[in-house]
């Protein structure tokens, strides 16, 4: 990859500003926690796995930056932090995850203010370090899905721009590239954001990858053409029985590809598992903005005044998956096994 997500400088971080991809190739530098949070919130820096390695990040440089000595005070500003972060957004479990992972160092070093700071920068540095990893063995685990001459569809932005690196999704395509497979990848634009449009076509365009970008509403048909032999999308939340939460457009795709006999796979780091949810139907669902659906970019495109309904992500019952792919292994039906079996390797 020639571009880095996000990247720990040591008194500050810097993150790929996604929202101006693929027209600008600017870095934000975040201080402290709140501008990490401000970037997380505002999708500068969005996907699940990049999300929760941003809150760790940011936590670390928070901690960093508190001009406090008293051990009680130094963990109120804490608390503070860890809120600020969890209220980011609602969907991608890996953001808890991480805070969750903070905390517990938090907690073991907190009556050392100095030492409490050098471990949440070295926990940070390592879910990193871990996510970088877990990718790229999840693209050794899924690359033999995909066929030479295969056609792939993506949804949303499940590559190096959503994860420390490599991504997760994508992974595989960039895994079974290297290997030499030669395969066609069909984007969804998926509105209203347009992180397949924007950033899945930017990334693979960067890694040569031959790719074609299509509207949401055209899947269908291209499914029906004979043009879509797999589909491979990511996941902001698994619940234990396989129900998956992802990108709004997600479950239309699923039931597109039920209908049209094409495996759907979702592909996942197993920090993106909810091992508290036994069924997919309480994942909160992230709704956000109006303007996101009346305007394209800063373009108006509806009315002024009329009603908008902006979930930004959906739910895809575990029935229409036909495996979920992560660095522990293909995991097939029935879900609740194959992934209580995982939770405990
Ligand atoms: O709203 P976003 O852009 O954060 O949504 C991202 C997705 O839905 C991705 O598919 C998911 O987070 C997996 S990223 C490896």
């Amino acid at each position: 990859m020639n571009f880095k997500t996000i990247e720990w400088r040591g008194d500050h971080i810097r993150i790929l500003d996604q929202r101006r991809l693929p027209l600008q190739v600017r870095y934000l530098v975040c201080e402290n926690a709140s501008s990490v949070a401000r970037a997380i919130k505002s999708m500068a820096i969005r996907g699940a796995p990049a999300i929760g390695v941003a809150a760790a990040m940011g936590i670390a440089i928070g901690a960093k930056k508190i001009r406090i000595d008293h051990p009680e005070r130094f963990k109120q500003e804490m608390e503070k932090i860890f809120q600020q972060m969890a209220q980011t957004r609602p969907t991608a479990v890996n953001l808890f995850w991480a805070i969750e992972r903070m905390k517990r160092v938090f907690e073991e070093s907190s009556r050392d203010i100095k030492r409490a700071k050098v471990r949440l920068e070295e926990e940070a540095l390592k879910i990193y370090k871990e996510d970088l990893e877990i990718n790229r063995t999840i693209g050794e685990v899924g690359k033999r899905l995909i066929q030479d001459g295969s056609g792939i569809l993506t949804h949303c932005n499940a590559g190096a721009l959503a994860t420390a690196g490599y991504g997760t999704a994508l992974s595989l395509i960039y895994a079974a590239w290297e290997e030499g497979k030669k395969f066609h990848v069909y984007v969804d634009e998926t509105r209203p954001m347009l992180q397949g449009a924007r950033l899945t076509a930017w990334e693979l365009s960067q890694a040569h990858i031959p790719l074609t970008v299509i509207t949401d509403n055209m899947a269908g048909w291209l499914m029906k053409e004979g043009k879509i032999d797999l589909i491979l999308v990511g996941a902001d939340r698994i619940a234990r029985n396989g129900d998956t939460a992802n990108k709004i457009g997600t479950y239309s795709l699923a039931v597109l590809a039920r209908y049209h006999r094409i495996p759907f796979y979702v592909i996942a780091p197993t920090s993106t598992i909810d091992w508290k949810l036994p069924r997919g139907e309480t994942i909160p669902i992230e709704k956000r903005g109006g303007e996101e659906v009346t305007h394209i970019g800063s373009k108006r495109v509806a009315p002024e005044g009329v009603e908008v309904y902006n979930p930004a992500f959906d739910i895809t019952p575990n029935q229409l998956i036909q495996a979920i792919v992560t660095e522990k292994g293909i995991l097939y039906r029935p879900f609740q096994e194959s992934l209580k079996r995982i939770q405990t390797s």
